[in-house]
């Protein structure tokens, strides 16, 4: 069977939550589409998640919401992350910390799903290596599913070119979080994993990275701190159309996607 699988970037603050509220639902429907994960680490007030904003994330249709650096920005995320499972944060945290970085859920055509979030250590804080940690957990998804899609919340682009590599043919997709940009680099690599350096952002594109232009630009130029607002205009949500062989694992095609406002 194929199955359909929507990856969507960093949601930003209030604009991108309104705009999957408005859009998500809809495009769901039309494309087809069997499961859907988000990165939700910007997703309330622009840093971190709160209960509220995951549930409203989960009911737009966001079967798994991963996270990223800012996953620890609202301390109510602590008991969240015990009591939700579909809500992860990156496996490569110390084993000590509070939560999960992986899941197994049933898409709605029955057929397990699963998903590992990890975040990079390049122009990152010190945190365990996301390579081997994934070696680890992919033995606990042995047997149980063969669809595994794995979100690594990175800076640098060449970790997350390795990783898509160092997991080619062991998992049906690896995508990219972080930068908020999208690059226009998907592929299927040989071996059936589905790649993308980075999803790109949900929210404001008349922006720095989803902030308001000027108090960003005003901290860059005068080296002095300031609030940085969630930008609202030109409001998109990216991210990628994954098909899979759900009796394989492997993935058969990946398409970058953007949604406007007014479309
Ligand atoms: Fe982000
Ligand atoms: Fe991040």
């Amino acid at each position: 069977m194929k199955l359909k699988i929507l990856a969507i970037g960093d949601i930003v603050g209030r604009p991108g939550r309104q705009i999957l509220q408005d859009k998500l639902p809809t495009f769901i429907k039309d494309e087809k589409i069997d499961f859907c994960i988000a990165n939700g680490e910007n997703s309330a007030g622009g840093s971190g998640i709160t209960g509220e904003v995951a549930s409203s994330l989960l009911s737009f249709g966001v079967d798994v919401i991963t996270m990223g650096d800012h996953v620890w920005k609202k301390k109510e995320v602590v008991p969240l992350l015990e009591n939700e499972r579909r809500l992860l944060r990156p496996e490569n945290y110390s084993p000590l910390a509070r939560g999960r970085g992986i899941v197994a859920i049933n898409s709605k055509c029955g057929e397990p799903i699963g998903v590992i979030n990890l975040l990079g250590r390049v122009f990152m804080k010190p945190i365990d290596c996301p390579f081997r940690v994934v070696d680890q957990v992919l033995k606990e998804f042995s047997g149980k599913t063969r669809v595994i899609i794995v979100d690594l919340h990175a800076e640098a682009t060449s970790e997350k070119i390795a990783m898509g590599w160092y997991l080619n043919g062991r998992v049906s997709a690896v995508v990219g979080t972080h930068t908020h940009v999208q690059t226009a680099d998907e592929r299927i690599l040989p071996n059936g994993t589905a790649y993308i350096t980075d999803l790109g952002m949900t929210g404001s594109h008349e922006s720095i990275l989803g902030r308001s232009i000027s108090p960003v630009l005003k901290a860059i130029v005068t080296q002095m701190p300031e609030r940085f607002d969630v930008a609202e205009r030109d409001v998109r949500i990216c991210g990628v159309v994954i098909s899979v062989d759900s009796s394989t694992g492997k993935a058969q095609d990946i398409k970058r996607i953007v949604v406007r406002e007014n479309e």
